[in-house]
């Protein structure tokens, strides 16, 4: 067996679990703080670390052209059957290199990374930025939630500052905006201290 992408331990053992968890979040309300940063459609968007499919459907309904990339293939292989749609284009490939992704000179009017960069080191961030940053089109845009708090038993994360990112961002000509600071809405998450910074990294 091939050792897991680094960031996905225990998302294919939990992934009954977390489907049940994340869909019962409504898209809209999981992004209540970027509503207004969402293109107008049809658009490209790139959905990475994409789990159960529940923004890339979200997305796909608005009309826009979507590429979920996902990983661990439980998440992945789930949401494909649970949100059939030929808008989204599902692929298996990983922060922090994208290969699968890059390699198709693609680039997209809104990249969003939710919940997802905290499953990076340091290292990989900092390899990470410069990738993402030309996946996306000029104008366009990346949204991504930075996590704080306690680690769950299981996964592996790391504290990561809007700081840190924000200076990842600017040197790849990003304009980093940070956006909102909130207690998580998974009801068990906010009770354990768990809240979400919302950055906008604008290409300039
Ligand atoms: C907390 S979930 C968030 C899922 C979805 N974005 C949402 O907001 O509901 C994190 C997702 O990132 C994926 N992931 C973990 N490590 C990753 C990596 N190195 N590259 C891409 N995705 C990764 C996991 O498999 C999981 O689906």
């Amino acid at each position: 067996m091939s050792a897991p992408i680094n960031g996905t331990e225990g998302y294919a053992q939990e992934a009954p679990e977390l489907f049940a968890r994340y869909e019962n979040i409504p898209a809209p309300e999981a992004h209540r703080a970027v509503l207004h940063f969402i293109p107008p459609a049809p658009a490209d968007l790139l959905d990475i670390g994409a789990g159960t499919g529940r923004d890339a459907a979200w997305f796909a309904e608005m009309g826009h052209r979507v590429i979920a990339v996902e990983p661990v293939e439980a998440m992945r292989l789930g949401a494909m059957k649970l949100h059939p749609s030929p808008g989204i284009e599902w692929l298996d490939d990983s922060l922090p290199d994208l290969t699968r992704l890059r390699r198709r000179g693609r680039t997209f009017d809104l990249v969003m990374l939710t919940a997802v960069w905290m499953h990076l080191d340091a290292a990989e961030r900092a390899r990470a930025m410069p990738y993402l940053a030309a996946l996306v089109a000029n104008p366009g845009r990346i949204i991504m939630t930075l996590r704080h708090g306690p680690v769950p038993p299981g996964r592996r994360m790391f504290e990561v500052s809007a700081e840190e990112t924000i200076a990842l961002a600017e040197r790849e000509g990003l304009r980093p905006t940070p956006i909102a600071n909130r207690p998580s809405i998974q009801r068990e998450n906010r009770a354990n201290g768990v809240s979400w910074t919302t950055l906008s990294l604008v290409k300039v």
